[in-house]
């Protein structure tokens, strides 16, 4: 192998993998429906006995509440409840815990990211919890 051939081997290895990892991830808000609903607003209800509506607050209110990470005014995260170890620990008593035992907790975070941004107060489909 010549030495320019080379190299164009390895610039064409090299670019293919920087495209799959910029390559966003493409979000299931409707996952993040049930996620949402299934494993944040069963224990708001359970815990404050009224559920944390997605349309109590703006995308932007949303967006900076995931981007801050502070839940439970700051004594935990918010990142804590899609971690797989929270998913394992609930699984035997929350189905929605079970079926995704096994997702990416990004991935798990960009669903519901996605699905409170819809259902807020300024979203395309604000929503309740009902
Ligand atoms: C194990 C119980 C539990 C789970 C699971 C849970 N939360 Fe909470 N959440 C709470 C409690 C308790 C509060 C405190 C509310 C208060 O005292 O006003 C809270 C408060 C909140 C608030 C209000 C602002 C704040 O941080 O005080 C938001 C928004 C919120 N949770 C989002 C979420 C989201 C999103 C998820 C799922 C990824 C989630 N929560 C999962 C118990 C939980």
């Amino acid at each position: 192998m010549n030495r320019k051939f080379g190299l164009a081997v390895v610039v064409v290895v090299l670019g293919a993998g920087a495209m799959s990892a910029a390559r966003a991830y493409d979000s299931d808000w409707k996952r993040g429906r049930i996620y949402y609903r299934q494993i944040c607003t069963t224990c708001h209800t359970a815990e404050l006995k009224k559920p944390i509506a997605p349309n109590d607050r703006t995308m932007a209110e949303w967006a900076s509440y995931l981007q801050a990470n502070k839940h439970n005014k700051g004594k935990d995260t918010v990142s804590s409840y899609f971690s797989k170890q929270y998913r394992d620990s609930i699984k035997a008593k929350n189905p929605a815990a079970a079926k995704y035992a096994d997702v990416p907790e990004k991935d798990l975070i960009e669903d519901v990211k996605a699905f409170v941004h819809k259902s807020a107060k300024d979203g395309d489909a604000p929503a309740g919890c009902s």
